[in-house]
């Protein structure tokens, strides 16, 4: 069935009531309402109601077994749906909520395996964004809430991305404008003995391990081969793939930034993701500066939707300077390579 939606631009600095009334209703419900966060719009639902979460997986056509987030406003609803909350975890709620952060917790049974993909734990983050928080207290506390994508292209970063995805699916999209960060939240598991990290985030390795002691990061994710696979479901699928062919390209910049030119000499249709130090030098193809290596958080907020804008210009393959560094840097690459399908060149090689 096609819905009438609705985007409804909200000013933040007066948060309508009435629109927010209506939003929150909505949830209560059990239907689905996109809103903003501090890292990529969100498509709620009533994270209690298993007949609401299951909307989600249709509208967004996503696989079952993968799990969903369920985002709160409050410390207090925590303890609603978890069994235990471990000392780090207070630890972490305390320096990071409300903030990008995702835990994962041994869940209640309140909470419907229809939410959590059938597994016996559950994701809760408590993000930051007025608006998303507004909406939280008004759904009835608990809105489960992935990416408001359809599943497999880059989360949305802007109300029109959402819209271009969700257009005749759901009945309300909240427009707070573009997001902040622009990269899913860190997620950290919280269940084993030390606390692992499944995503990486705005949240960093080091961050987490100056406030909880200690941290690793899964395995999985790093793993060159696929002998061990990522202990997130959503970690395993391919994300956020353009249409076009992306390779990433690694090694000496100098090096890199003539290796781009020779491809790209062949080809106009050729897409190129640059940064503000080396936009002047790439003399063809349909460049795109991504953001300053100086400011990391300008890249990541830039990426999904500079993704969404090849799609739109038809390009056919895309070569990206890469971005390693032990902070954001790692989340920019492993989104990178993600929507790469893992193609990397290494020039230096
Ligand atoms: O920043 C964010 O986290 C955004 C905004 C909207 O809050 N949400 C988001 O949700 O990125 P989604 O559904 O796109 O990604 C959720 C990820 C998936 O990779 C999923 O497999 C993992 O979290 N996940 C959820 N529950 C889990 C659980 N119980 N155990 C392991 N992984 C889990
Ligand atoms: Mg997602």
């Amino acid at each position: 069935m096609k819905l009438q939606t609705e985007l409804i631009s909200i000013d933040r600095a007066h948060i309508s009531d009435s629109v927010m009334e209506r939003a929150g209703e909505l949830l209560r419900l059990g239907a689905l309402v996109a809103f903003p966060t501090e890292t990529v719009y969100g498509l709620g639902a009533d994270a209690l109601n298993e007949e609401a979460a299951q909307k989600i997986y249709a509208a967004k056509g996503r696989p079952s077994d993968n799990p969903l987030i369920v985002h709160i406003a409050d410390m207090e609803a925590l303890e609603g749906i978890v069994k235990t909350v471990p000392a780090e975890a207070r630890m972490l709620a305390g320096a990071f909520w409300p903030g990008p952060l995702t835990m994962i917790f041994d869940k209640k049974e309140c909470v419907p395996p229809g939410t959590t993909g059938g597994l016996s734990t559950v994701a809760v983050r408590m993000p930051s964004d007025e608006i998303a928080r507004e909406l939280i207290r008004r759904g009835g506390g608990y809105i489960a809430a992935p990416s408001a994508n359809v599943s497999g292209r880059p989360s949305p970063t802007t109300a029109q991305h959402v819209y271009e995805d969700m257009n005749g699916r759901i009945p309300m999209i909240l427009d707070g404008g573009p997001v902040r960060i622009g990269l899913e939240s860190t997620i950290v598991d919280l269940t084993e003995e030390c606390p692992v990290i499944l995503r990486p985030g705005y949240i960093t390795l080091s961050m987490i391990r100056g406030v909880a002691g200690r941290a690793e990061i899964d395995q999985g994710l790093i793993a060159e081969d696929s002998s061990l696979s990522p202990k997130a479901p959503g970690m395993k699928y391919r994300h956020y793939a353009p249409r076009a062919k992306l390779q990433i390209v690694e090694g000496p910049l100098e090096g890199v930034v003539s290796y781009i030119n020779r491809k790209c000499a062949d080809s106009e249709r050729t897409g190129i993701i640059c940064t503000e130090e080396t936009r002047e030098r790439y003399f063809c193809g349909n460049v795109k500066c991504i953001g300053s290596r100086k400011d990391e958080l300008s890249i990541a907020s830039h990426l999904f939707s500079i993704l969404r804008e090849f799609d739109e210009d038809g390009t056919e393959q895309i070569y990206s300077e890469s971005f390693e560094s032990p902070e954001l840097g790692q989340a920019i690459m492993n989104r990178l390579l993600k929507a790469a399908g893992h193609r990397k060149i290494d020039i230096s090689e």
